[in-house]
């Protein structure tokens, strides 16, 4: 199933040069240069076993399937602000200053291009670095040029569009403009309303022959138009939302109380956040967005209409404040109200203190690693194999995400062991009992 094999560079290009792509640019540069293990990266320290339990062959992932190397990736992006990575890196407070002097030549090659930006989706930010261009058309054509340019100049034979500007204003989730692929180039050409920053990134890459993954909440790939797109011209797209802090605990939670079959009568999230992410989400019509992406989690995990007595009457409540004092490190409280036998009620308190782009970083890398490769082997359309990734997988329509984290773990696996000839594991574990099968369990 493996196609081709990644040779020469690889271009991550990033709307969004913020906390989260500096922190992963510096980081990969460090990692590169042994200051550190590449901590949270499936791609670099995670394993999958071959075979069965008996055999004793388990091999790191990127040894199982042909990923590029860290060492040949480089990097751009678009920003409305116009600085250096190292200038927001600074200013970002994620890393200290010797992190960031440790990859400081990197990060300071690396400037942003004007971005495309609407100040009708994204309303708390002083845009000083926007492309001139008029219409959608002419911003379209603005960025496939960016984008051959930053092939050439990174001289890369091949890129990844991974989105990590800030979160959009909600439009809603449908228009007549998205629902296809012909209306929505008609849409382009009309320079028709509600077409947001992020839909013609999106588009721009598709059209260069760029894989797209979004890491934010925000519409673009996961609208019918793009998943036409995507098919038509033999591309992978993945999104939305990067599965970093609250929610991976949520659906590390949430599949347990199932399992156990222990009632939830309410989960109420909160965190405070005074990033530059906290400040854009402080706008109410920016929080919608993300509220949809972290609410809808819990009832696909539960499945309340199977269990209407232990989950048919849930209070989700989801919130972030925006509390500058704390930066990127983010204070996540959930309190969870669940039932036992006779309905009994107990509480569980998760406080995360976690640091939000040190969590995303490797998400980043590993989705930038993993498109390339999918494009590589002609996957096309939505790559649900990396729902691994994202609060809200995108899934075929009709199709419920999987959201729990260790099934979304088990198909990234059981895909890269298809992907590179081997049999997936089943966990049924018969043939240690006598019976031979020729799956491994
Ligand atoms: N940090 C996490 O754990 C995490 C998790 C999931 C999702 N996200 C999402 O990732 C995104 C980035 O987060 P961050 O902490 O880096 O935020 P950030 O504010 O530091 O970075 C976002 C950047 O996008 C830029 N931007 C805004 N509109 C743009 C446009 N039209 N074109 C190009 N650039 C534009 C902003 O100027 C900013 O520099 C946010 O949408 C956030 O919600 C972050």
């Amino acid at each position: 199933m493996q196609k081709s094999k990644p040779e020469g560079k690889l271009a991550v290009l990033m709307p969004g040069m913020g906390a989260v792509a500096t922190t992963f640019v510096a980081g990969t540069e460090l990692i590169r240069k042994g200051a550190s293990a590449p901590i949270g990266s499936l791609t670099q320290m995670g394993t999958a076993r071959i075979g069965k339990r008996t055999d004793g062959k388990t091999v790191k992932i990127n040894e199982l399937v042909p990923l590029a190397n860290i060492d040949d990736l480089v990097f751009g992006g678009w920003d409305v602000h116009g600085e250096d990575a190292e200038q927001v890196a600074l200013r970002s407070g994620v890393l200290t200053r010797e992190h960031v002097a440790g990859a400081g030549e990197l990060l300071r090659s690396v400037k942003a291009k004007p971005a495309v930006h609407d100040p009708e989706f994204v309303r708390r930010l002083e845009a000083k670095n926007v492309c001139p261009a008029k219409t959608h058309a002419e911003k379209v054509e603005a960025l496939r040029q960016d984008i051959r340019d930053y092939k050439r100049d990174l001289n890369a034979t091949r890129a990844v569009m991974l989105f990590t500007a800030s979160t959009e204003t909600f439009h809603g989730e449908k228009s007549e403009a998205t629902s296809s692929l012909a209306a929505f180039q008609k849409a382009v050409e009309a320079n028709a309303p509600g077409i947001s920053p992020t839909m013609l990134y999106a588009y721009a890459a598709l059209l260069e022959g760029v894989p797209f993954a979004n890491g934010t909440p925000n519409l673009s790939v996961d609208l019918p138009a793009f998943q036409e797109l995507a098919r038509e011209r033999c591309l992978p797209i993945a999104g939305k939302d990067l599965k970093s802090g609250q929610t991976m605990m949520k659906t590390v939670l949430a599949p347990a109380f199932k399992a156990r079959l222990l009632g939830v009568r309410g989960w109420f999230s909160t965190n405070i956040l005074g990033n530059r992410d906290g400040e854009v989400l402080d706008d109410p019509a920016a929080f919608k967005s993300k509220e949809i992406t972290k609410v809808g989690v819990l009832d696909t995990i539960l499945q309340k209409d199977q269990y209407p007595e232990l989950y048919g009457n849930i209070s989700h409540k989801v919130a972030i404040h925006y509390y500058p004092p704390r930066g990127d490190e983010k204070e996540g409280w959930d309190n969870i109200d669940i039932t036992g036998w006779l309905g009994y009620p107990m509480q569980i308190k998760v406080n995360f203190l976690c640091r939000d782009s040190i969590l995303a970083a490797p998400l980043c890398l590993d989705l930038a690693l993993f498109m390339d490769m999918a494009a590589r082997n002609e996957w096309r359309g939505i790559q649900e194999w990396l729902s691994f990734y994202f609060k809200c997988p995108m899934a075929a329509p009709g199709l419920y995400p999987e959201h729990d984290l260790f099934i979304q773990l088990t198909k990234l696996k059981n895909t890269l062991r298809v992907a590179a000839g081997e049999a997936p594991i089943t966990h049924l574990g018969l043939e240690y009992y006598g019976d031979d099968l020729p799956i491994a369990g």
